[in-house]
């Protein structure tokens, strides 16, 4: 049967894959109380139903002067390829048959110029602010070469979260093997044999550039590792400023303050983000966050949002609070790994359908109808 909704995907790819994988890709940091608050946040948020309003629903959503047939794009997300065999392609081929926007992390696990060859609109790339300026300016050039339309600096992971579930595991960017994790790995048998004993058996192909082609897994998971450049500033931002010409966007803003910073500094657009819950344990839910940085913000900024998207509804509440669009991180990848890519267009299809409900519910045609009036329930904390 058919996924009918995104938990029905989780449920499947936790099926398909092996603990240590599926526990990377649903995990969050410390306790999860704030992989657990993102979601609560969207439920505490009731929408008040208005009827017989009539006419068509159109999804459409302008960003940076690019139509979308959503509001919701696919977010940036590393090592895709571990839940299913080139999983970056599979992502950046279904968001573009949909026609919605895509995202490439700095550490997929396709190249940035193959994921630009697989899509007919323009792809963002984000990246991640790691070791010495040549490093990023050098993958930055990369992304302009290629076709990247926007390049958004992800903040949020200066330092590692700490993910309890991925250090019981061993897990650190790559899987080291181990007797529980081949056990582990041999229960799941479709798993192993397409992904880890398959022919694209994933690295980080950004970076190979850098060590070169024949460089092993484990010398590009060290080197990831020791990237981190805890001292990235507002100077760094500065300065990615006047290298890249397109719209520059900072992922991992959760207050006004460093919001009208960004601005001042140049940046066109703000995430406000926790990376899903995965850095900063404690950090408030995303949506709680939003209102105060839009209003402070204004009319005409982009603010996007992202952090527990697992309905059409949700999508409808962040822009209600003042998002223009949201990114989506694991809906699409449980998807993913649920069924490659006729699971990520069934999750994006589920998404939308759902969204489109919504907005009939709530008496708004346009995502850009959407306000406080569509909102009754508890105040956000
Ligand atoms: C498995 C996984 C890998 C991620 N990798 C990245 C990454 O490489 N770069 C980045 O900016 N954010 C990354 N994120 C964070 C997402 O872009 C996004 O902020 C987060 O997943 C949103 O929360 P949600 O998963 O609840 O929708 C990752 C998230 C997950 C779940």
């Amino acid at each position: 049967m058919k996924a009918i909704n995104i938990d029905d995907l989780r449920r499947r790819a936790q099926a398909r894959l092996p603990t240590v994988v599926f526990d990377y890709l649903d995990g969050g940091a410390e306790d999860e109380i704030t992989l657990r608050a993102n979601r609560q946040a969207f439920e505490r948020l009731h929408l008040q139903p208005r009827i017989l309003s009539g006419g068509d629903v159109d999804l459409t959503t302008k960003i940076f002067g690019q139509s979308y047939s959503t509001p919701f794009l696919i977010g940036p997300t590393g090592l895709n390829g571990l839940y299913w065999p080139q999983g970056d392609v599979h992502l950046a081929r279904a968001a573009d048959e949909a026609g919605i926007g895509f995202a490439l992390s700095t550490a997929s696990n396709t190249s940035m110029e193959e994921i630009a060859r697989q899509g007919s609109a323009p792809q963002w790339f984000q990246l991640y602010p790691w070791g010495k300026p040549d490093f990023s300016k050098a993958l930055i050039d990369r992304a302009a070469a290629a076709g990247y339309s926007a390049l958004m600096i992800t903040v949020d992971s200066l330092v590692g979260g700490k993910r309890e579930r991925d250090l019981r595991h061993g897990f650190s960017h790559e899987i080291k093997m181990s007797a529980p994790i081949l056990l582990d790995g041999l229960m799941h048998p479709r798993w192993l044999t397409s992904v880890w004993l398959g022919k694209h058996r994933p690295r980080f192909e950004n970076l190979t550039a850098f060590l070169g082609e024949g460089a092993s897994d484990k010398a590009l998971a060290d080197f990831t590792r020791s990237q981190r450049n805890p001292n990235f500033s507002w100077d760094d931002v500065r300065r990615i400023r006047k290298q890249w010409s397109g719209p520059l966007l900072i992922k991992g803003v959760m207050c006004a303050a460093d919001a009208l910073r960004a601005r001042d500094e140049g940046v066109d657009g703000v995430v406000v983000s926790n990376h899903g819950g995965r850095q900063l344990d404690g950090a408030p839910a995303t949506l709680s966050a939003l209102e105060e940085i839009a209003d402070r913000l204004g009319n005409g900024a982009t603010v996007l949002l992202d952090g527990g998207i697992r309905r059409g509804s949700d999508v409808v509440k962040a822009l209600a609070l003042g998002a223009q669009g949201v990114l989506l991180g694991r809906a699409p990848l449980y998807g993913l790994a649920a069924g490659g890519h006729v699971g990520v267009a069934r999750a994006l299809s589920i998404l939308e359908d759902e969204m489109r409900r919504t907005m009939i519910f709530t008496g708004c045609r346009r995502p850009q109808e959407l306000d406080r009036r569509v909102l009754v329930g508890p105040e956000m904390p």
